[in-house]
């Protein structure tokens, strides 16, 4: 097994010289390198390696601020910092800054094979035990962060962020459930579940740095539900405090304190909610299913690739409010956005949202129909224990409810082509009947027997349910009409069937 690392440095020329080491030494493969702090970001996010090599020259910032910057993103990850000065003040200020290590040029094949190999296998076995969440007895495995984004105002993100996160906290999880309200500028969340905070994150600004469990617990508000809930700055102008920086870290506690955090990003671009969606485990795009708004969903996640936060595949759009009267279905959809489509669609229920969002009393709505998407879309996002089960009867992509889809639709096949059968059947005995009965009528007139005669035989002679027959002489022939029933559903009609026989010329 190698590990992963990215070299980070402005001077090309150090390239060649550090790669021939690290192939040296076999543990490791040089994923790319970096001459900029913003490429070292975006690659980071993109490959994942264990370590990263930073020169301090890398600039713009400082490369201390790189460092910290990094870490809010990846705490997991391991930097280690080559620098000039391998002085004692240089090391406890990269340390201070969360590098596990300094190193001094030129760079030596023993530095590779202690100190850059422990910082690897350091973050290889942190990532290993935070990711081991089956573990009961894993009290850091690292709750899952799901950022909810709207594709426009009013497109139902909010019922979606605080419905996804009741659904967790019913699934009953031993953490727990936080929900953020980071549309700074709008938030609802607080309202939504009809509660009053006294304190929200701007709070916790001034303590970024430091940030503890502790402080964090300090300013939620525990709902009776048991969703925990961070709320949006009350005064809209303390919004512009919550740095991307901040989220990050805000972010970053809540996950080892919570099994599910769910983001309420609203649908206007901040940095905090674009620190969010970099670092989310999943992110839900909300947007109705009409053109504008997917339109929209559309724009925000262009916005985000370019802005190298979040890739366009990497994002689900959830259609809310969505109906089967709609003109615009999943298939139009996904021919508007680029990112895939979420497998559940939330159906339209206005009256039961209006009441439970006036009222304040979020989460008691009652919808059957409305629980089941959010709770499959909950457990798509992997916050619930549990998947929850389908009914049968309800259709959707339930192996069930497909059976017995099958075998409603298999029991008319089966027995339409019965009858079908039986039809033939009777067509081919009635044409036989026919032309047997003109052949005896043909016969018997060549006798000398009457028409009327002939009629009241051939009567005589039909079987039971072949109808009356009807006899016509045509001089030369004597036609014989029977009919016989039909025993397809919906036709009342009975099918006639006519057979002639010739009259032997001179006999009459
Ligand atoms: N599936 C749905 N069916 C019917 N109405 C819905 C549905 N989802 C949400 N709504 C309603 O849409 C309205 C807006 O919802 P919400 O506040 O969640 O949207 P938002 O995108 O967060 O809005 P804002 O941009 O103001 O933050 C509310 O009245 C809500 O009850
Ligand atoms: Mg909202």
């Amino acid at each position: 097994m190698t590990y992963k690392v990215l070299l980070a440095t402005a001077d090309p020329a150090l390239h060649p010289e550090i790669r021939d080491l690290f192939a040296e030494s076999g543990e490791f493969t040089v994923a790319q390198t970096v001459s900029t702090a913003a490429a070292l970001v975006a690659e980071v996010a993109d490959r994942e390696p264990e370590l990263v090599l930073l020169h301090e020259d890398l600039g713009p910032a400082p490369a201390l601020a790189i460092v910290r910057d990094l870490l809010d993103r990846r705490p997991t990850l391991a930097v280690v910092l080559i620098s000039r000065d391998g002085g004692a003040g240089m090391l406890s200020a990269a340390m201070e800054a969360g590098a596990r290590g300094v190193v001094t040029l030129p760079v030596s094949y023993a530095d590779v094979q202690t100190r850059l190999t422990s910082a690897a296998a350091w973050s290889q076995r942190v990532r290993a035990r935070l990711a081991d969440a089956e573990d009961p007895d894993n009290a850091v495995a690292l709750g899952r962060i799901v950022a909810v984004a709207g594709a426009k105002g009013g497109c139902g993100t909010t019922t979606v962020a605080a419905q996804v996160a009741l659904a967790a906290a019913r699934s009953g999880g031993r953490r727990g459930v936080c929900l953020v309200d980071l549309d700074l500028q709008a938030g609802d969340v607080a309202t939504f579940f009809g509660v009053t905070a006294h304190h929200d994150l701007a709070d916790l600004v001034d303590v970024a740095d430091e940030l503890t469990g502790r402080s964090i617990t300090g300013v939620l508000f525990r709902h009776s539900s048991g969703v925990q809930i961070l709320p949006a700055p009350e005064e809209g102008e303390r919004a512009e405090l919550v740095t991307a920086s901040v989220a990050r870290r805000v972010l970053g506690v809540l996950r080892t304190m919570f099994d599910a955090v769910v983001v309420d990003c609203g649908s206007v671009v901040s940095e905090a909610n674009l620190g969010a969606v970099e670092i989310a485990d999943r992110v839900l795009v909300v947007s109705t299913p009409d053109v504008l708004s997917l339109r929209g969903a559309h724009r925000l996640t262009r916005m985000w690739d370019r802005l190298q936060v979040r890739k366009p595949a990497d994002c689900d759009v959830l259609l809310n409010r969505a109906h089967r009267r709609n003109v615009v279905q999943p298939g139009l959809a996904r021919r508007v956005v680029e990112s895939p489509l979420a497998a559940t669609t939330i159906p339209a229920r206005f009256r039961r949202l209006e009441e439970a969002a006036n009222t304040g009393a979020t989460d008691i709505v009652d919808d059957k129909r409305l629980a089941t998407a959010y709770a499959r879309i909950a457990a798509d996002a992997g916050l619930l224990r549990e998947r929850p089960r389908r009914r049968r009867w309800r259709g959707g992509d339930d192996t069930g409810a497909v059976q017995s889809l099958q075998f409603a639709l298999t029991v008319p096949a089966l027995l339409l082509v019965v009858l079908l059968a039986l039809q033939a059947l009777l067509v081919g005995a009635g044409a036989l009947v026919a032309q047997r009965q003109a052949a005896y009528a043909a016969h018997g007139v060549e006798r000398g027997r009457s028409l009327a005669d002939m009629s009241d035989a051939v009567a005589a002679d039909l079987p039971a349910g072949m109808g009356d027959a009807r006899l016509t002489d045509h001089g030369d022939r004597i036609e014989v009409r029977v009919s016989v029933p039909t025993v397809l559903p919906g036709i009342s009609k009975r099918i006639t069937l006519t057979s002639s026989a010739g009259v032997a010329p001179g006999t009459r």
